[in-house]
């Protein structure tokens, strides 16, 4: 059971440690992932991902890409998407095919999954990196390196078989290099353009304190929500005073569906001790003001009281003076 509690906000002015966050490294990778459910069905799901950020999805019924963003073409031109799409189009095809095709021979057993993975990274606005991994069943089974196929220690000898079919499939990693070297990069640089205002944006999050019963009698777990703040960087901490307390526990930082973020920020104390503790929040979005809210449950009683007692009394105001004008309102 959570019971909410009201909440003391306390901005304090010129903190001083802020890290401002600049993003280093960011990537613009394609995502497949092909379920295989017997000889004659395959799903293949597409989409394309800015870090964090979904980009792009693929309609698989009509073979075309879903922009996702007003900026999610970049700067690319409608005969350049118009090709993207053929290739992604034949890719599925020809892929789902060969992979019945070889099943047997590399003992991929029905049903199976197989997850790809291929994209750029951009190193301090300046070099890039490219990548192509593929997984079999969650597990690293193969990536590329330059234009060969290498078998990952996991994929065991199956993955070294797909390497030697792979590595003889010279038009289809003459293709792959070109989409993670040419293409991926340029896009990345032109979604960063392009998609500036949404990419830089600063969006500061909402913070509210709650607590449960512990499973321990006599102690209490304090929660610190953060919701809604981008971009992801973050520092949230219970504190005691100016004292981090380091028994805090931080959970995932979870996706909301507008891009924002949220995280949950626990600590387990005993009841007696929560007075006193707050929870501090350093972001980007805040700049040297942190935001800090007191546990106080003193106060909240007072805050809880008023929000029934103000709207109660105005309530009987508006009664009193409704008596007085309103009664022959309305009645001819
Ligand atoms: C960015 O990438 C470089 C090269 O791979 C790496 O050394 C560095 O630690 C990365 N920086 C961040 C913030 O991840
Ligand atoms: C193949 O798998 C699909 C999806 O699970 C199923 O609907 C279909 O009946 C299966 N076909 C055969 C021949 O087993
Ligand atoms: C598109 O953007 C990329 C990266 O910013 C740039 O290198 C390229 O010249 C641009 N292409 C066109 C046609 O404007």
């Amino acid at each position: 059971m959570l019971f909410l509690q009201f909440l003391f906000v306390d901005v304090v002015l010129g903190g001083s440690i802020t890290e401002n966050v600049v993003q280093e490294n960011i990537s613009l990778y394609l995502m497949q992932i092909s379920s295989y459910a017997n000889q004659s069905w395959t799903q293949n799901l597409g989409s394309a991902w800015l870090d964090q950020l979904q980009t792009h999805s693929w309609d698989s019924e009509s073979g075309t890409i879903i922009f996702l963003h007003a900026w999610s073409r970049g700067n690319f031109s409608n005969e350049e998407v118009t090709d993207m799409q053929l290739l992604l189009r034949v890719h599925f095809a020809e892929l789902t095919l060969d992979v019945h095709q070889q099943a047997s021979q590399l003992q991929f057993k029905y049903p199976f999954d197989i997850q790809v993975r291929l994209g750029c990274e951009l190193h301090s606005r300046e070099t890039t990196k490219s990548f192509l991994h593929v997984a079999f069943n969650g597990l690293n089974f193969l990536s590329f390196q330059h234009k060969s196929c290498v078998p990952s220690p996991e994929g065991e000898t199956r993955a070294q078989k797909a390497c030697d079919i792979l590595n003889t499939y010279e038009a289809t990693k003459e293709i792959a290099y070109y989409v993670m070297n040419d293409i991926c990069p340029r896009l990345l640089l032109s979604l960063l353009e392009a998609g500036k205002m949404d990419l830089q944006r600063q969006v500061r999050p909402e913070v509210w304190l709650s607590s449960s019963p512990n499973l321990e009698p006599g102690r209490l777990l304090l929660a610190c929500h953060v919701s809604g703040f981008y971009p992801k960087p973050i520092w949230v901490m219970w504190m005691r005073g100016a004292q981090e307390q380091l028994e805090t526990k931080q959970g995932d930082i979870l996706p909301h569906a507008d891009g924002t973020w949220y995280l949950r920020v626990t600590l387990n104390v005993v009841a007696e001790e929560a007075a006193g503790l707050s929870c501090r929040v350093r972001h980007s979005s805040l700049r040297d003001q942190d935001i800090i809210l007191y546990w106080g449950h003193g106060l909240s009683v007072i805050l809880i009281a008023l929000a029934v007692i103000v709207p109660l009394v105005l309530l009987i105001v508006l009664v009193l003076l409704c008596k007085k004008r309103c009664t022959y309102q309305g009645i001819p």
